[in-house]
């Protein structure tokens, strides 16, 4: 996909355990062919199969692995999954510049072509009391997020994965082409779960994401089709 033919979009996370289940809660949509999200638990349980059934049901597909190891091995790794035709893939930046320019060599076909490849910042999880304690990374979580996305712009990535409220500053230290895919997405009147740095898809689309995640808020929705029209709607 060209940056210019991007617009804003609702992605669903399907963190399904099986394919069954998740044919089962897509066909509820009969009228929009969503782009989904599919994470490790799905992938790993139905493997690259999933993959190809959903896109060759229409749907775009954003397969979130979030590759981190040696530079040769998400290389080799990137080059698998870039056959598989997805639209988006992504690593966690704490894998350092090294391997983030490996990956996108890997995902790279003969065309020159490849899907839009994006770095995790830090989780949406992760507070900075466990980012400084547990990860011995001072600072704000801004600051790292700030520094993990100028070193994935470095390296001629398209864009990161972050808080929905971090998208203000990654835009100002990165510029607005560079895309803030921001999972952390509740509704105003809605659960939190484990998520911590979140916000609505409004407050998202005012701080800058281009895309948001949205899981359970739709998922576990009693209508997941309005869910998913409200958040369209909220945001897009
Ligand atoms: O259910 P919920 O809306 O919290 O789902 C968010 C999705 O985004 C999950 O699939 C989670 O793995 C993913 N994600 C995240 N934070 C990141 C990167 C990915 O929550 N930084």
């Amino acid at each position: 996909m060209a940056r210019e033919d991007m617009k804003r979009e609702v992605i669903i996370a399907c963190d399904f355990s099986s394919a069954e289940e998740t044919y089962r809660f897509l066909d509820r949509f009969t009228e929009e062919k969503p782009f989904v999200k599919i994470g490790m638990e799905l992938f790993y349980a139905e493997g690259p199969a999933i993959v190809r059934e959903l896109k060759g049901r229409g749907h775009k597909i954003f397969l979130d692995l979030k590759l981190h190891d040696i530079p040769n091995t998400v290389k080799k790794a990137m080059a698998v999954l870039s056959r598989l035709d997805v639209d988006m893939v992504n690593l966690h930046a704490a894998g350092t510049k090294e391997m983030m320019v490996a990956a996108l060599e890997g995902l790279t076909r003969a065309d020159g072509s490849r899907p839009i490849l994006l770095a995790v910042t830090q989780l949406t999880s992760t507070s900075q009391e466990r980012m400084n304690r547990d990860l011995l990374i001072p600072g704000t979580v801004a600051d790292c997020v700030r520094h993990y996305a100028k070193n994935a712009q470095e390296a001629g990535l398209d864009g990161v994965v972050c808080s929905p409220l971090e998208a203000g500053i990654v835009k100002e230290a990165c510029g607005k082409d560079f895309f803030c895919v921001t999972p952390g997405i509740r509704f105003a009147d809605g659960a939190v779960g484990d998520q911590v740095r979140i916000t609505t898809p409004e407050k998202a689309k005012e701080i800058g994401s281009d895309y948001i995640v949205v899981g359970r808020p739709i998922t576990a929705a009693e209508d997941p089709v309005a869910a998913y029209r409200r958040c369209v709607c909220e945001f897009e």
